[in-house]
Order: structure tokens, then sequence, then C-alpha cells
């Protein structure tokens, strides 16, 4: 009896110690050895979605006169088309930038392996284009940053087979110190040079000096985004369609209200989206406007204030953020209360950067808040088709991903809420 009652103590406490998670330590920026490469040689290579069967291949060269141009074709070392693209660089205080390359290639084929090298030379590297058709997966991750912890978001990312990367915001956090933006270049490249990464601005992205350097100087200079593409004056606001999926980027940090320029593009956006050729509207943005973690509190209310009823009136699936660096995921939600119709909110700053986590709540978690927990990670989100989605949280439990939190999310074309929300959509687009 005694020992049995030994027994039963043991398993208690083995339970209760297992279902605690225990966080590991924050970890360090990663340094970057010097290695020289030729100064033609393309490094910081990424790619991105411009337009109908398009990519946009971007890589930098130390060489300023180093060409512009990207070989590539469907089998290895045999170039059978060739692009021409464009050149920039651009100076910060004493920083001057190497030659920043853009090269648009196409018209490629859905879901099709291609082999390409930039500007002539270096490594051949490889591409994956998306689907044309249902399933699609997207990659989410935000406010990456460098240490060793991004790296192991980047490396569990890397193991789940994705075919687009969506990021909402903060990504080198250089800081003004423009350097980072290359080393953060070349920490992405594996990743981001093969699958399009599809960005959004955060505030780490500003680096203005007043009456010196604008805004997004070095992130409009490196992530161009297809903003021209997508009638977008403006590369911190665009969109784009991947299979079904019809993706809104959204800019937390230009004008958002309705007298805006963003705000007249997004009705314009909006009122071009076919829910039988696209079923489903993603939105993403950096400050997010459902956020019950302590950190950054009330900092999105007047983007939510401007934007929301368009967003709503449009069913919107599924918002992702990020700034806050931890994870959250909402019921359907609308105006504070939650509404069948609304979207589901998700904030995903947990990417790994080196300024920690946010760990403080408010209590009592709002009615609206599902899942909460500061952890790096990263999350899937796997479109099946028109009516479900599974979406998935992964941990990174030291250096394992651990799925933590998951759930199916319904459409809400499917729901019948696109179809019963459709005059009130028309109404707000035909507002002055
Ligand atoms: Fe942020």
């Amino acid at each position: 009896m005694e020992f049995r009652l030994v027994v039963l103590i043991l398993l208690v406490l083995t339970m209760g110690v297992a279902a605690e998670y225990i966080r590991p330590p924050p970890r360090k920026m990663i340094h970057f050895p010097w290695k020289p490469k030729p100064s033609s040689y393309p490094q910081q290579v990424h790619i991105s979605l411009a337009g109908d069967k398009h990519m946009r291949i971007s890589w930098i060269t130390s060489d300023k006169h180093a060409p512009s141009i990207v070989e590539y074709g469907t089998s290895p070392r045999n170039y059978s088309f060739k692009a021409q693209g464009e050149s920039t660089s651009y100076s910060y205080l004493l920083y001057s930038s190497g030659l920043i390359h853009q090269t648009v290639i196409g018209p490629l084929e859905h879901g099709t392996l291609y082999f390409y090298r930039c500007g002539g030379k270096g490594t051949e590297l490889q591409l994956k284009t998306p689907p044309s058709q249902f399933p699609v997966t997207f990659a989410v991750a935000g406010d990456l940053g460098q240490t060793g912890w991004t790296k192991s978001t980047l490396d569990h990312i890397d193991q789940c087979r994705y075919d687009v990367h969506l990021l909402p915001g903060d990504l080198s956090y250089a800081d003004y110190i423009q350097h980072r933006w290359d080393t953060f270049g070349e920490l992405v490249q594996p990743l981001a040079s093969a699958r399009p990464w599809m960005v959004t601005q955060g505030n780490h992205e500003k680096e203005n000096v007043p009456l010196i350097i604008d805004s997004f100087r070095s992130y409009n200079s490196r992530w161009k985004m297809p903003y021209e593409e997508s009638g977008s004056s403006s590369n911190l606001y665009y969109s784009f369609d991947v299979a079904g999926v019809h993706v809104i980027m959204l800019g937390s940090y230009t004008d958002y209200d309705q007298y805006s320029d963003q705000y007249s593009w997004l009705k314009s956006d909006l009122s071009m989206v076919d829910r039988e050729r696209t079923p489903w509207l993603l939105a993403l943005f950096h400050a997010p406007w459902y956020n019950s973690n302590e950190a950054h509190q009330g900092e999105g209310d007047d983007m939510m204030a401007a934007m929301e009823p368009l967003l709503h009136a449009a069913s919107v699936d599924v918002i992702f953020a990020g700034h806050v660096h931890a994870y959250e995921r909402s019921k359907r939600v609308y105006n504070g209360k939650v509404d069948h119709c609304g979207a589901v909110h998700i904030t995903i700053g947990d990417g790994g950067n080196g300024e920690g986590l946010a760990r403080k709540y408010l209590d009592p978690q709002p009615d609206w808040s599902v899942f909460r927990e500061a952890s790096f990670g990263h999350g899937e989100f796997k479109v099946l088709n028109s009516t479900h989605a599974f979406w998935s949280w992964h941990r990174n439990d030291d250096d394992e991903p651990v799925k933590s939190d998951e759930i199916w999310i319904t459409s809400l074309l499917g729901s019948g809420c696109v179809a019963a929300k459709s005059h009130e959509l028309r109404k707000i687009l035909l507002e002055p």
C-alpha cells in the first residue's frame, strides 16, 4: 500500500514537472566571420513574387559595375532564359551600400523548380515557384533579428515544406548600423533565395534621422516588394495572389486614415478581389490590433479604428501581426468582441530577435484571446481548399520545433459571411 502511494506521488510530481515548460535563456547576436569574396560575387540573394508568374531576384555586389542579369532554367547548369534588371545603391551617413540588383524573371511555370545564377557569376541557386491551386503553405515569422534564436527559427522553417514566407515586419534589427542589413541578408539567403519572402515594414525598419535621412531608406532599397505590380505607389503597402489566396500587406508606419493614399489603395485593391478565384483573404501588418500582452499595449489602436471596419466588411479571414515578442491567437473577432464574421488575429513577433521575449500578460485573459505564450517560434498556415486551412505554431523548444498550438480554420466564404457582407462592403467602397 505504502509502495503504491509513493509511486502515485512520484507520478504526480513527474507529470507536474513535464507539464511546465522551462523557457531557455536568451541567445546572443550571431557574429559573422569576415569572408572576403570577389567584388562582383552575388551576395544576400533573396526572391519575392512580382506579379502573375514572375519573381523578383535581389542581390548585392561590392562591384559598382557588376551586371544585373539573371540566367535561369529548369535543369542544372542549363540556362535557357536570361533577364536584365536594374540596380541602385544608397548612402547612410558614413556608410555606402554595395550595388543592389533587382531583376524580374518570368513568365515561370507554377510549382516548378528553377536553377538560376545572378550576375553571370557565383554559385547556382535553386528556387521553387508556388503552386497555381490549393494546397498552398505559408511559413510565418516576424521580428526575426539575427541571434542564435533567429538561426533556430530559420532552421525549423527550413524543415517545413512551405511555398511562401510571410514576414509581418522587423527584419534585421540593424537599428541604424547599416552593415547589420548586410549580415542579415547573408543569414537569410539560404531560405530567402529558395522561396519567395514577402515582407512588410516594422518600426525597426524606419531608421530615420530628422532633416537628413528619410524613414525606410535602407528597407526600401534592399527589400523591394511588388507594389507597382499591385497598383500601389509605395513599397510600404501592396498585395499579391498565391494559389487561391489574396494577401494584403499593410503599413503600420505610414498614413492609414481614410484620407490617406494607403486607405484609397486598400479600397481599390479590395474592389478587385474575386472570392471565386481567391476564396481566402489574408492581411499582415506590424503593430497588432488584438494584443493582451503588456508590451506595446494600444499601439495598433489608431490603425484599427481607421481600417478595421473596411477589412471586416471585406471578410478578411486571418490577420497576422508582429511587434510583440510573443505568440497570441484570437477567436474570430471584430470591434473588440467575438464575432463569427470577424478575422482570426495572430500575433507572431517571436522570430528570435535580441530584445528578448515579452513575458507579461494582462489579467484576466480577454474573452477573444484563445492562446498566448511568450516563446520564440514560427507558424505554418496550410490552406487545403476553399473552405479549410490548418494553422500551427511551433515553439523553439531548445533546438527542436515543438507544435504548441494548432487549429483548423474555416473560411468566411464557406461560412456565408462573404455573401452576407457584400452589400456592406459595396457601400464602404463607394464612399468618397
Ligand atoms: Fe516592432
